[in-house]
């Protein structure tokens, strides 16, 4: 049982071929995805899948690089989705350095970062956490404001030191495709010394093909290729890490085993 713990099926290189993306992920056994929204539309889109397929849970938010130009009336109004049982996390929210330079921008990345983790506080949801080049700044904003029910850093990028500053904020450390490339020396040496308790797997499909599939649109099918390199760094069975995997997704986003 394999939990993809973020996904952008609401996006338009996967929504077109749905039906054919789900069943070729069943085959390698995905039985659960979080759908993550980037904005209000996606966020919806996100919503309206979870609706529609009882495997399929949905995360709502405002990525950093989303931000510009959303009103108030746009945020409330989404935010106002998040009691839906369906809605499991808040989320992909945080900061990104690498697209967004100037430091106007980059304060009010942090302004929204800070106002999301609040709002998942008061909802008493966890966040799925997206950062890119702005790991101090993000930790410093973790610290200051916990995210009191938990989460998850999405795609983590960061070194074997940092990890100990997520794992201690009570976070779950998620990887994916970098796991995977023949190049990826931090990644594979997060994955070996990180809990496994604290670990989740994703495709952060389009994104992030696992080799040797770079260079194609990623899909959830291709999580096996990740869990693969779990089983292997770590030096323990698939089935244990399958498991294991399965469960921590759950106990993340508070879903019944
Ligand atoms: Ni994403």
């Amino acid at each position: 049982m394999i939990f993809d713990t973020h996904c952008h099926l609401n996006s338009e290189e996967l929504l077109p071929r749905l039906e054919e993306v789900l069943e070729s992920a069943k085959k390698v056994g995905v039985e659960k995805y979080l759908v993550v929204g980037w904005n209000k539309e996606s966020s919806l889109k996100a919503i309206e899948l979870a609706h529609q397929y009882d495997f399929i849970y949905a995360a709502i938010g405002f990525h950093p690089t989303d931000i510009d130009g959303v009103s108030e009336e746009d945020y409330l109004d989404l935010m106002s989705k998040a009691n839906d049982p369906k809605v499991v996390a808040i989320g992909e929210i945080g900061l990104d350095y690498h697209w967004v330079k100037d430091p106007v921008q980059r304060e009010k990345q942090k302004e929204w970062f800070i106002k999301q983790i609040e709002f998942a506080n008061k909802v008493k949801k966890p966040i799925s956490i997206h950062n890119r080049e702005a790991f101090e700044d993000c930790l410093k904003i973790l610290k200051e404001h916990k995210p009191q029910f938990g989460g998850v850093m999405h795609c983590y990028s960061g070194s074997v030191e940092s990890l100990k500053d997520v794992l201690d904020l009570g976070l779950y450390i998620s990887l994916d495709g970098p796991l995977t490339f023949t190049n990826a020396k931090t990644p594979k040496e997060v994955c070996e010394v990180v809990p496994l308790d604290c670990l989740v797997v994703e495709t952060d499909s389009p994104y992030l093909p696992p080799h040797p599939h770079r260079g194609t649109i990623n899909e959830p099918k291709n999580i096996a290729l990740i869990i693969d390199a779990v089983s292997e760094i770590k030096g323990m069975s698939k089935k244990h890490i399958l498991d294991v995997l399965y469960k921590n997704s759950c106990a993340l986003f508070n879903i019944k085993l």
